[in-house]
């Protein structure tokens, strides 16, 4: 369970209204900008980056990524929670200066801002790794033209401008430096090397309230990347995955994650994990094309929400498309991962990582041969891997 201190009110409000519907996409470090023009149904894979932004989007709606992304803390009505998250209606932040809005939105926010007359001095994580920028002008013109607010649009070309004139910036903004006319506006033209999104390594978000699973959550993990999403599933089971890598880097149980010692002004702790993490990791990206080779480089495309709200993350390897989708195992303590894979020509190896991994590895189709699973085309289109913690008891 989370820690519930001080905000029993709160997290009755607060119960994640997070649009389950929405589709929600990730990027890594180095592909978020190629996220942005992902089609969710789209099999082939998207334009290069930086051309077309638009591609897609009717797809993705202001409002849905308002509900995924922004309404826990800012809340449906824009109102913020008193004292805790400022309002988006009715601020000039949201409705000034669109280069700063985005600046706030691509890195995120922290210290003392004055919103409506209120301090606040909280953080926000930034979305630049998470949303692409076609997604971030899209849900800046939501904010901008929601509630009372009624100000102009936001264009997936503007973002790309800011991102690009901003990708430098490691650490989230201050009221007090967005203030500075060095950090407000649309820049008119920036050179063609902004291809990185800012690191955020300091950046941090919370729920100190409870949360409904499965959930998924952007934040900073420990032993992992600051493109890391929190998963947090059914009994009590929880992974986070590593967006800069595109995979699992471990998986816990026990509780899941509790950020209440970053509201407390910690702000540079890492999201603290509940639980004992009995899964890591040991081989880095599971598949390969051949066994003993090394890992392939790989390019993350974001996720999308099925079912009840279980992630499906899809990454792309030479021009072979996989997809996983993970969920408890019904009996047992450990993870079913379901893979479907696209674009063979020829055998995919699925490496594990041994006893060290803390799990045994099972599954449903293949060879294996020692740590290597050997899967023909035909049983790689759809196969689960099976991960169960080496001391749970059998059913
Ligand atoms: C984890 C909670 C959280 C989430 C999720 C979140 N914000 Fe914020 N937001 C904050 C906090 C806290 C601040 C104030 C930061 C500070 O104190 O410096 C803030 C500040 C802002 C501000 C500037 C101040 C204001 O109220 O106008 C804007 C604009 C904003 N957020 C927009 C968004 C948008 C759009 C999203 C979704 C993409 C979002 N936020 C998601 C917590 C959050």
């Amino acid at each position: 369970m989370m820690r519930p201190s001080g905000c029993t009110a709160r997290g009755v409000l607060a119960a994640l209204g997070a649009g389950r519907g929405a589709m929600a996409q990730a990027g890594g470090a180095l592909s978020v900008i190629l996220a942005a023009l992902f089609g969710l149904q789209a099999a082939a894979p998207p334009p290069a980056p930086h051309d077309g932004g638009q591609t897609a989007l009717a797809l993705l709606d202001g409002r849905e990524l308002y509900e995924t992304h922004c309404e826990t803390c800012h809340r449906a009505d824009g109102q913020g929670i008193p004292g805790l998250y400022p309002p988006l209606d009715g601020t000039d932040w949201v409705t000034g200066d669109k280069g700063r809005l985005l600046r706030i939105l691509l890195h995120g926010m922290q210290g003392d801002v004055d919103v409506k007359g209120v301090t606040y001095s909280s953080r926000m994580p930034g979305w630049g790794t998470i949303l692409g920028d076609a997604e971030i002008a899209q849900v800046a013109t939501y904010v901008r033209s929601s509630w009372s607010n009624h100000a102009s649009e936001v264009s997936t070309n503007e973002v790309r401008r800011v991102r690009r004139a901003t990708a430098g910036r490691d650490a989230p903004w201050t009221a007090a430096l967005l203030r500075s006319s060095a950090h407000t506006g649309i820049p008119e033209r920036v050179a063609d090397d902004g291809r990185s999104a800012a690191a955020q390594e300091t950046a941090s978000s919370g729920h100190p309230y409870p949360v409904e699973r499965p959930d998924v959550y952007r934040t900073f993990m420990p032993e992992s990347s600051p493109a890391s999403i929190a998963v947090g599933l059914p009994d009590d089971q929880s992974y986070c995955f590593d967006a800069s890598v595109g995979y699992i880097r471990y998986a816990w149980q026990g509780g899941y994650i509790d950020n209440t010692e970053q509201w407390d002004g910690n702000g540079n702790a890492f999201t603290a994990l509940q639980g004992d993490i009995y899964y890591r990791n040991q081989v880095g990206f599971p598949f390969r094309f051949g066994q003993g080779e090394d890992a392939p480089p790989v390019d993350f495309w974001g996720y999308r929400l099925v079912g009840e709200g279980y992630p499906e993350f899809r990454y792309t390897v030479r021009d072979v498309e996989i997809r996983e989708l993970v969920k408890p195992h019904p009996e047992q303590s450990g993870l079913v991962r379901t893979f479907t894979v696209d674009g063979l020509d020829g055998p995919l190896w699925f490496v594990v990582g041994g006893e060290q991994a803390g799990v045994r590895f099972e599954a449903s189709a293949g060879a294996w041969q020692g740590p290597w699973l050997r899967l023909t085309p035909a049983e790689a289109a759809t196969f689960t891997i099976t991960m169960l913690r080496h001391d749970s008891s059998a059913p």
